[in-house]
């Protein structure tokens, strides 16, 4: 059994509060589907409302943090120390489509490090969390990365660059070099449940680009205590700058990191 600290305890309801509305809204778009309007303005108002429900949340339990969220921005804290890094909907697109898989992420970033993620699963009721030191976890197990050495049997998830057209050649060569190398590969389109999924041994590995800070905050942490590795996909380590990021399990983290290096260099 896994004892929950204070601060997790703080991200834990703070999650489970947004996500009663994320449930309730997520039942309401399978009508919405059908109606001439569509669900957009729907769901971009319950985005906003799970940010709203969470920014009220840990502000009330600790009041001096900053706050980094994907809809409301940057809010300074007193405490210069210590800021949350909050996704409030991690696979709007899927959320939109009646797509039964997305996300809450929140971070504890401390003097610039993670030392807490949590990514819930409101759907699932899957809450993968994890403290610094201490572990990883999905509710109350431990959590290990899987223990695969194959290449040719490994799972690998990715997430497409859709709007950034000038990364498409890149990305099509790793993902045909990734195809002719993997066991498969999947893209379910929500970055933190990608990340969780590595931590969880579902998946081998994860690769993608172009990301923000809210996406990956939470699971580079996760994924780390899960006995995973996390880097850029160039093998650097400011994810958190550029967006890049490949995580995957300790055996198979650097063959796929010369796999997408070297597709992408030819
Ligand atoms: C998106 C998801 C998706 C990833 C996108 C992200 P959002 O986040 O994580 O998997 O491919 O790049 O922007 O917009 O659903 O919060
Ligand atoms: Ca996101
Ligand atoms: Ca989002």
């Amino acid at each position: 059994m896994a004892t929950r600290s204070a601060i997790i305890n703080v991200m834990s309801r703070a999650a489970d509060k947004a996500a009663r509305g994320l449930r309730r809204d997520f039942g309401e778009v399978e009508h919405l589907q059908v109606s001439m309007k569509g669900p957009a303005d729907f769901v971009s108002a319950a985005d906003l409302k799970a940010e709203r429900v969470l920014r009220e949340e840990l502000r009330k339990a600790r009041p001096t943090y900053g706050l980094v969220m994907e809809e409301g921005g940057h809010t300074a804290g007193e405490d210069p120390n210590h800021r949350w890094i909050v996704d409030p909907l991690d696979g709007t697109t899927n959320f939109l489509h009646g797509l039964p898989h997305f996300a809450i992420s929140i971070a504890l970033e401390r003097e610039g490090e993670i030392v807490a993620g949590l990514i819930f699963d409101p759907l699932k009721d899957e809450m993968f969390w994890a403290e610094k030191g201490i572990g990883a976890f999905l509710n109350d197990h431990r959590l290990r990365v899987s223990s695969r050495r194959n290449l040719d049997q490994a799972v690998l998830a990715t997430g497409f660059p859709f709007r950034a057209q000038a990364e498409r050649p890149t990305f099509l060569a790793q993902l045909d070099a990734v195809m002719g190398a993997t066991a498969g590969v999947r893209r379910f389109g929500s970055a933190s449940l990608d990340l969780a999924y590595v931590a969880a041994g579902r998946y081998d590995g994860f690769w993608e680009n172009s990301l923000s800070p809210w996406d990956i905050a939470a699971g580079i942490l996760i994924v780390r205590e899960a006995g995973g590795y996390v880097s850029e996909i160039g093998g650097g380590s400011d994810m958190m700058t550029s967006g890049s990021i490949l995580a995957a399990n300790d055996r198979l983290h650097a063959p796929i990191g010369r796999l997408l290096r070297d597709a992408a260099a030819r």
